[in-house]
Formats: C-alpha cells, structure tokens, sequence
C-alpha cells in the first residue's frame, strides 16, 4: 500500500521515507523545500515539491497514486521562530494541516500519521508527562500543533479516517546508514549545535540556564533517536491497517538527559574539548520534559534499538562530518 509522506525531504520526514523504502512500501514524497532539502529525497522516490494547502495538487498525487495512507511531517519546527511569526506558523502549520485533511478526506483517505509535539503539554511540573495530562501551550508552535490535532480528532470522527498522533519529545542523531540527517545550517538544536561547536563550525557552546530545579542546574529533556522515531512511525502504519482505533502517543523513552550530560557526550565522542559558555535561561524553557512513553510501548508494540545517548550523540556527529566533507569538497 503506497504512503504519502507530507515533509519527506526534512529531518524526520526523510528518515521515514527511507524506513518504508527499506521496507519494500511504496512511497511518494510532497515537500515544499522551505526547509527540506531536495537531494534528501533518492531519484527513483516519486517526489512532488509543492503545499500540503495546495488542494489541486494534494488531490492529483492521491489520485494518480491511490493512496489511502498518509503520514504528516510537513511544518515549521522551530519555537522562538513561532514567537517572533505566529501567523506564519499558524498558516503553514495549522491551516496547510486543515486543507491537507480536508483533500485526503475527499479522496477516501483512510489513515493518517501526524507528528504532533511534546510542546502541546507546556510548563508541567512533572517527572515524566502522559499523554492524559493537560495540554496548555507556551509557543505558538505548540498551539499550532495542537490545533492540528484537535481538527484531526473531530475531522475522524465525522469520516472513515482513522489517526494516530505521535507527540515527539527532543528528536536527534542521524540515520545509522548515514543516508539522511539533520541539514539545517542554522538549526538551534541542542545536540546539533553541539556537535558542529565540536567540530569547530560554531566557536562555542552557550547553556541557557543553570540555575534550574534539576540535578545539575541545566535543563533535562528526553532525547530519541530519529530512527527510533521514524520506527514509531511504521509501528502506527501497522497498528491502523491492522484496524485498531485512533490514538495519541507521546514518541520519546522516557529517561531524561540534562544539557551537561549532553555536552559531556559530545566531548567525550567527538574527542574535543570546545569553549562553554554558561548564559542566562532561554525564554520558555521548561527545566524538564521526559515522556511517560509506555502507551507507545504497550498499544504499538514499539521496541526502540538506539536508546542510548552515546550512539544518538555518535550518528549526529558522523553526519556532521559528512556534511562538512560535502562543502569542502563543493568548495574546491
Ligand atoms: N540548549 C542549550 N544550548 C543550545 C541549544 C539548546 O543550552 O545551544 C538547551 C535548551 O535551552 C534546552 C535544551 O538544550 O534546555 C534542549 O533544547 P532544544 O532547542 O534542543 O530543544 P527544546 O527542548 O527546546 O525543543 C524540543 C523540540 C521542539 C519541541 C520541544 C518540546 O525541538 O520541537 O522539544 O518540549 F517543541
């Protein structure tokens, strides 16, 4: 059965399109390369660069390809950005998303994976989230995400569509293969832009905050591996085919890492010691976010292979360095 996979030639989207390549599943990818990036997605993937809004073309690619399943990446994913441009974020998330359902409705899709957010849960107080616990937003990215999910949820119930959401926690590292990875120059992530201060792309690495309520006074997050997540995915695909009802899954392991801990891997991998600059809290930081991720375990059958932050920290360095070789040879 062939999957459109919306936002295939990004990060996480294009770690999926290769898992279902792998997998034998036919797949056509739609991407407006805002973002993306065209060399991501292999000549012999049917690719169509264009808006998930754009209702003529989202209808045509389904059509031509009968295609009945959908799996959703398309978006802009950056917090402080959402900040400073709501509106654009509102527009290319939240509406795009609303045309985007709309068109497969109307083309008999029947099953749709959309990649929503741990940032629909906001400030909580808490050791690790589930998913039953409220969704209250600090960024604009947050809202427009979860705006998407609730139009997901009231557009199935009123159709033959059946969903799952899964609500990413801090996605990194690279295909182990090294196919695909992290592109963005300019990307805020924590493990990117450390592993570019380790190889000297960046002069140094600022840590926004120390003084927070956590062991080490740096902020804790829950990071994944983008093929764990991308795993998570094909978990989904299998869980709607096989007829089961719609579900929202927090998509992270459920064990935190703080930013020192995170640092001290890439040192440690990378073999260099690059200047660290302790800094002021960055707005809107919560001091922890870890999934409670047993309902992705338990009603997927999800069993990650790369919980581990010395291979996460690993891969994202070796892509790094493959994006690095590619200037400098471009630059020759
Ligand atoms: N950080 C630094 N220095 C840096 C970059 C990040 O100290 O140079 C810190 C941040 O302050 C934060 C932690 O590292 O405490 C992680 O920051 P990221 O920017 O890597 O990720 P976020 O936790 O802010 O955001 C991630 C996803 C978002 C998602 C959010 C939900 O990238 O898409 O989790 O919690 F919305």
């Amino acid at each position: 059965m062939t999957v459109l996979v919306t936002g295939g030639a990004g990060y996480i989207g294009s770690h999926m399109m290769y898992r279902l390549a792998d997998m034998g599943e036919p797949v056509v990818v739609i991407d407006n390369l805002q973002t993306g990036f065209r060399e991501s997605v292999p000549g012999n993937i049917p690719f169509y660069q264009g808006s998930v809004a754009d209702k003529a073309l989202v209808g045509r690619v389904l059509r031509e390809h009968g295609l009945k399943t959908v799996v959703h990446f398309a978006a802009s994913t950056v917090v402080p950005d959402s900040v400073r441009d709501p509106l654009g974020y509102y527009a290319n998330n939240t509406v795009a998303s609303r045309a985007l359902f709309e068109t497969a409705i109307e083309n008999g899709v029947k099953q749709f994976v959309f990649s929503s957010t741990a940032a629909v849960y906001g400030q909580l107080d808490s050791e690790v989230v589930t998913e039953a616990m409220p969704t209250v937003p600090v960024s604009p990215y947050g809202w427009s995400k979860l705006m998407t999910e609730v139009m997901l949820r009231d557009a199935a119930a009123a159709h033959d569509l059946n969903y799952v959401v899964l609500r990413y926690f801090n996605v990194a590292g690279a295909d182990p293969a090294m196919r695909t990875g992290q592109s963005t120059v300019a990307a805020t992530h924590l493990v990117k832009a450390a592993v570019q201060a380790a190889l000297g792309i960046r002069p140094k690495l600022e840590i926004f905050g120390t003084d927070y309520a956590t062991p080490d006074g740096s902020c804790v997050r829950d990071y994944i591996h983008v093929a764990d997540v991308a795993a998570a995915h094909v978990d989904a695909l299998l869980y709607l085919r096989s007829g089961r009802p719609s579900a929202i899954l927090n998509c992270g392991y459920g064990r935190g890492f703080s930013v020192r801990d995170v640092i001290g891997m890439v040192k440690a991998v990378s073999g260099s010691d690059f200047p660290v600059i302790e800094s002021p809290r960055r707005a809107g930081d919560p001091a922890r976010v870890v999934a409670d991720s047993r309902l992705l375990r338990e009603r997927l059958g999800w069993q990650p292979k790369h919980d581990d932050l010395r291979t996460i920290v690993a891969h994202a360095l070796a892509w790094e360095r493959k994006l690095l070789a590619a200037q400098t040879v471009s630059a020759v």
